[in-house]
């Protein structure tokens, strides 16, 4: 049975998709039908291919009360949309049906576990809204959410935790046992990963907690994720309310990798941290593994403190980055656009040891749908910065420059079609021993995604440029020898 509610925004979407014009769209990135999105949810595989939920608003660009979209793809790169999974309807998500996860039940029906968000009368007596963990069960297209909604309840969590932040829950199978973590926010006001275990997926338990945030990054912590990854065990969550450290941490929204083991008693031990993305739109990660044994991690490819800016006429807001493959490499979480990608490499350019010394342009060299890779090698120690500027034409541009005395890269879009002053620069680290820099940039249309040293750090970036500034410049203040490969991708 379909409610009224999901019945309407299924034929709202179809209604409104065919006004969306085509130039708003990206071609290889998720968005939404119409409307607003922000966080993946549901990343997982079900009968062979890759499904995609989405927290959906429709009715407008802005968030509104949460829907589920859904897509599906084979590749990563091409995908398939089909109707809105759920929305909220019951008695206990009428105020939204919030982030959650899916997995593939041993019957073959696809379960989404997702947090039900119920506005009631508090000990006080003011309207609050509750968050606790409901699941829905079915085929891929539609589903029926449980009777016994919710599954997880806030009399399941410690004692003095808040009842209004506890979501996000994201479900895996581990030797037969269904476990769950779900983001909290403790007596203390700051995060807490809660662990919950279950046999059948109905009946859960509280098991402990995975890890507490001892006001030490950011406050509420968002959709964590927890998976082992090249033998370390890694706790991904996005806070809230962050403050700034050097150029590790940006204020507001972030998203921080913990590295660290599972000790014996199934307790984690955090032995280092990460920013997950050092750029200006990314949040929310989530992961799922693949049957070739990859872990891929997707992402909303924005930022809450400056979504709902760029152009008031648009009809699509929020998008996702580019699935990413994860792996640990010399004490860091590295991360790389899914090797599917170069299936769709329409047209190649590419040039080896051009010297740079003033701005140059190159043939082939441009596009707002590309998969660049360049590698630049200081010729003398005159090299303090090189830059690479992509989107441009007259003044616009979005600057990528690598401060070679710093061994810090600078991306800037202030000059990127904004009408709005926003935060539009950001700085970070790359390795400091190398002599050479390795950047690779994904374009699509509306998103520049920087990958550096082979995915040592990554910067994703929305930026409002019109579609007509496609030039791509190179420019030193001293002498640099350049390979660059430019594919055009093509759909
Ligand atoms: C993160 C988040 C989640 C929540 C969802 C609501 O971006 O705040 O914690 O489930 O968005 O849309």
């Amino acid at each position: 049975m379909i409610s009224e509610k999901l019945k309407r925004s299924r034929e709202y979407e179809d209604e409104h998709i065919k006004k969306v014009p085509e130039e708003e769209r990206p071609l290889y990135h998720v968005t939404g039908g119409v409307g607003w999105i922000n966080d993946p949810n549901g990343f997982g595989m079900y009968k062979g291919e890759y499904h995609l939920f989405f927290q959906y608003h429709p009715y407008s660009t802005h968030w509104g009360p949460m829907h589920w979209g859904h897509v599906k793809t084979k590749d990563f790169i091409k995908w398939e949309r089909l109707p809105i999974a759920i929305a909220p309807d019951t008695d206990v998500d009428e105020a939204g049906c919030f982030s959650g996860s899916s997995i593939e039940l041993p019957d073959g029906r696809q379960l989404l576990m997702y947090t039900g968000v119920h506005r009631k009368e508090n000990a006080q007596g003011d309207m609050e809204d509750f968050q606790q963990q409901c699941i829905a069960i079915g085929d891929g297209i539609d589903y029926e959410k449980y009777t016994a909604n919710p599954v997880i309840t806030t009399d399941m969590i410690p004692e003095g935790n808040n009842l209004n932040d506890f979501r996000d829950p994201k479900i895996w199978k581990e030797n037969g046992i269904y476990k769950a973590v779900v983001g909290s926010r403790g007596a203390d006001t700051s995060g807490e990963i809660l662990l919950y275990e279950s046999e059948n997926c109905l009946d859960w338990k509280f098991v402990r907690i995975i890890d507490k945030c001892n006001d030490e990054y950011g406050k509420m912590w968002e959709c964590p994720d927890y998976f082992l990854l090249d033998g370390k065990q890694i706790l991904a969550v996005s806070p809230q309310e962050m403050q700034a450290s050097g150029l590790e941490f940006h204020a507001g929204n972030g998203t921080v990798f913990s590295i660290g083991e599972e000790r014996a008693d199934g307790s984690f031990m955090r032995e280092g941290v990460q920013a997950i993305d050092y750029g200006l739109d990314f949040y929310a990660p989530q992961t799922l593994l693949t049957e070739d044994g990859r872990r891929i991690m997707i992402a909303w490819m924005q930022n809450w403190e400056t979504s709902n800016c760029g152009n008031a006429a648009r009809q699509i807001f929020g998008e996702m980055t580019i699935p990413r493959e994860l792996s640990f490499r010399n004490g860091r979480v590295c991360q790389n656009p899914v090797a599917e990608i170069s299936n769709y490499y329409s047209r190649k350019t590419s040039y080896k040891n051009v010297l740079v010394q003033d701005e140059v342009s190159l043939p082939g060299i441009s596009g707002r749908v590309i998969d660049m890779t360049l590698t630049v090698r200081p010729v003398d120690k005159g090299v303090n910065w090189f830059k690479i500027s992509v989107a441009k034409d007259g003044d616009k541009e979005t600057t990528i420059c690598y401060d070679a005395a710093r061994k810090v890269i600078r991306i800037d879009r202030t000059k990127s079609g904004l009408r709005n002053d926003i935060v539009s620069v950001r700085e970070f680290y790359v390795d400091p021993t190398r002599e050479d820099i390795k950047m690779r940039i994904l374009m699509d249309r509306h998103s520049v995604e920087l990958f550096v040293n082979d995915g040592e750090q990554a910067a994703s970036t929305i930026i409002y440029t019109p579609q007509t500034a496609e030039a791509i410049t190179f420019d030193t203040d001293g002498t640099a020898v350049m390979d660059v490969e430019n594919c055009v991708l093509e759909f």
